[in-house]
């Protein structure tokens, strides 16, 4: 903690505020979390990171860190996650005991390692108390609040993957000439107008870091699958941009100060 600079450890204090505070909610919010207390959702969120944005900050490379691949590391928007929302704020979470069992999604393993994969080292919190994987705590929190849409951990998976390739917003987006990156801005609204045209007229909702870099981008959907406005307010400046990846050298973030918790899981 001593090579730590001040604002790394005013971080790191936020960072062990809110995680004391998540204790707090998950504490009571675990004890009941019977299907029967929450209601049915109403639509969904595919929430999408982009990894220009989410590699910036060094974390720690390890096997599982997406941002370590070198050149192979993704350059496009990969999956958060699918997430039953409510139309009213909030939305359900934790809602059946299942647990998440990797053997079930086997054969969707290329693909989810490509198209879902973390960004970060840790683990996070799964509904049992326990700490797991990325995917784990995806599954557990929201996938099994998809009921009856999606039913079971394979449906999750493979229903998440199909509706992240038939909605392709990286080529919808470079298709009209909006790329990455790290210093030619667009406008957002010419950047929204761009996916409306192509999804059905429905409205995105896109996260920003500062200096208006895309961290996330959400679409969302009705239970049906088709597109349907996000109604949820940006958070970005006029202008935003998609910043260029920089694959991270191993060695070179050694010393970076390893991922305590992030909105991975928060939300
Ligand atoms: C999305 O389209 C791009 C081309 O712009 C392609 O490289 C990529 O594989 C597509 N993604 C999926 C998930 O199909």
């Amino acid at each position: 903690m001593a090579s730590l600079s001040i604002k790394a450890k005013a971080m790191v204090f936020v960072v062990v505020v809110l995680l004391q505070l998540l204790t707090v909610v998950f504490g009571f919010s675990a004890e009941a979390p019977s299907s029967s207390e929450q209601r049915e959702f109403d639509y969904f969120v595919l929430a999408l990171q982009w990894p220009g944005s989410s590699c910036k900050n060094p974390g720690k490379c390890c096997p599982s860190n997406a941002c370590c691949r070198g050149a192979e590391s993704p350059t496009e928007f990969t999956i958060h996650g699918l997430w039953p929302q409510y139309n009213e704020k909030g939305w359900p979470s934790c809602c059946t005991d299942a647990s998440f069992n990797e053997n079930e999604i086997n054969i969707l393993t290329e693909d989810i390692q490509k198209y879902w994969p973390t960004y970060r080292c840790g683990t996070t919190s799964t509904c049992h108390q326990t700490k797991g994987s990325f995917w784990a705590h995806e599954y557990e929190k929201h996938g099994t609040c998809a009921a009856p849409v999606i039913v079971g951990e394979y449906d999750y998976f493979l229903t998440t993957i199909t509706i992240f390739s038939k909605y392709n917003v990286t080529k919808v987006l470079s298709d009209a000439g909006f790329v990455a990156s790290n210093t030619e801005k667009y406008p957002i609204e010419d950047v929204v107008a761009a996916i409306k045209n192509e999804f059905n007229n429905a409205t995105p909702k896109i996260s920003c870091a500062k200096k208006g870099a895309v961290k996330e981008l959400w679409l969302c959907f009705d239970k049906s699958f088709e597109p349907r406005d996000c109604n949820l307010p940006n958070s970005c400046p006029d202008f935003i941009k998609f910043p260029t990846y920089e694959p991270q050298e191993p060695n070179k973030v050694e010393g970076a100060i390893p991922w305590i918790a992030d909105v991975e899981e928060i939300i």
